[in-house]
């Protein structure tokens, strides 16, 4: 199966492209480049399991927004990673997120259509639960709080209205994403509280810790897309479903809990109540149901633990924990101020794209 894989130089896409391709799917990325500075280390030294050390695919630099359905001709399916990635970019640029998180995810899939693409796997998030009560499944209310979750909302509504008997989009609500990737970011929970405890020796909470975030480590992100691409069409056909393990159903409180287990040397401290608003249990019945072979390898005692091994593996410094390369924020804001970027987020030259700034 060709596969072209959007966002492959993102954190994710840096460990979800050698992992399809070490289990046979002819892979082909596609990328605009935003973070190619935030190299982080080699995949042999994270030791994945994909068996593809160092491996990248073919990649075409392109804008999702600028893709034409000529691009995407003779692909049989994607996977659709290539967006603004986090709240605080929303946050930041506010139009721009819907220009490409849900307009530019709308276009790629309207010329995948176009092209006889047949199968589209979406990145959602879990995020689109917003601040919920109890439990949440796939037929939960959604109450998107923020611009980046109401574009991943959209976009499973806009591509749903298009699937028909040739296109079929699949929609995976991703947990916060943990790990070792070699293009890490350290702004998600656990990477960045273990990251903290690594170089500072304090785990130091913004908040009070009191918010529920399932997490998923990014290689069982991976092996559900595996399942998705590798599914019947009628099974995964407009499907919703959430991508995490009940386990990893965690407050902030308990991540830093763990962190402080696995760097016992440090001081855990809390900040004031977060007014960020997003806490959601999340119940992931479905994914075991409808693909049997799926099941989460990775707890966040053994994130934790292979975070460490990597930090010491690297002697991470503080320096590059808190550069630019690992923080989406500080990199887009860093590229716009220098005029790399305009106000859209289009490279001010084409040959910025490929150049790694
Ligand atoms: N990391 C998580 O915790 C998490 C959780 C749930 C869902 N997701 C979703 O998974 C996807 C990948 O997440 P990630 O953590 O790897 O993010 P990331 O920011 O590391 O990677 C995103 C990649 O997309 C590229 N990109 C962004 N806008 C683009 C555009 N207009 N055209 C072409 N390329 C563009 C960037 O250059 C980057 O390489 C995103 O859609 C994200 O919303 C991530």
């Amino acid at each position: 199966m060709r596969v072209l894989i959007t966002g492959s130089d993102g954190y994710l896409g840096a460990l979800v492209a050698p992992y399809l391709s070490a289990r046979g799917f002819d892979v082909v990325g596609l990328d605009t480049g935003y973070y190619k500075s935030g190299w982080l280390c080699s995949e042999h030294v994270i030791g994945t399991e994909t068996g593809r050390g160092g491996w990248v695919p073919a990649t075409l630099v392109r804008d999702i927004r600028d893709v034409t359905a000529e691009d995407l001709r003779g692909f049989d399916a994607i996977v659709h990673m290539a967006e603004l990635s986090n709240d605080p970019l929303g946050d930041l640029i506010g139009e721009v997120t819907y220009d490409i998180n849900h307009r530019g995810s709308v276009h790629l899939a309207e010329c995948a259509k176009q092209a006889g693409v047949r199968r589209f796997v979406y990145m959602s998030s879990c995020s689109v639960y917003g601040a919920a009560d109890g439990t949440v499944d796939e037929t939960s209310p959604l109450n998107p709080l923020t611009a980046y979750a109401r574009c991943k909302a959209m976009v499973e509504r806009d591509l749903t209205a298009m699937a028909d008997d040739d296109f079929s989009p699949t929609f995976l609500r991703n947990a916060t994403a943990f790990g070792a990737s070699p293009r890490m970011r350290f702004d998600i929970v656990l990477n960045n509280l273990s990251g903290l405890a690594w170089v500072e020796r304090t785990i130091a909470m913004t908040s009070d810790g009191s918010p529920w975030r399932p997490l998923v480590h990014g290689l069982d992100i991976a092996q559900a897309i595996g399942c998705a691409l590798s599914a019947d069409r009628d099974t995964v056909h407009t499907l919703v479903v959430n991508v995490g393990a009940d386990e990893n159903n965690l407050t902030v409180r308990d991540i830093a809990s763990l962190v402080a287990d696995e760097f016992p040397d440090c001081a855990v401290t809390f900040g004031p109540p977060s007014p960020d608003q997003r806490s959601y249990r999340v119940d992931f019945t479905r994914i075991r149901t409808v693909f049997p072979e799926f099941s989460a390898r990775w707890d966040v005692a053994a994130g934790a633990a292979q975070l460490h091994r990597v930090y010491q593996a690297i002697d991470l410094t503080a320096e590059v924990f808190h550069g630019r390369g690992h923080t989406r924020l500080k990199q887009i804001e860093y590229l716009i101020g220098t005029g790399q970027l305009d106000s859209r987020l289009f490279w001010a030259e084409p040959a910025l794209a490929t150049a790694g700034v």
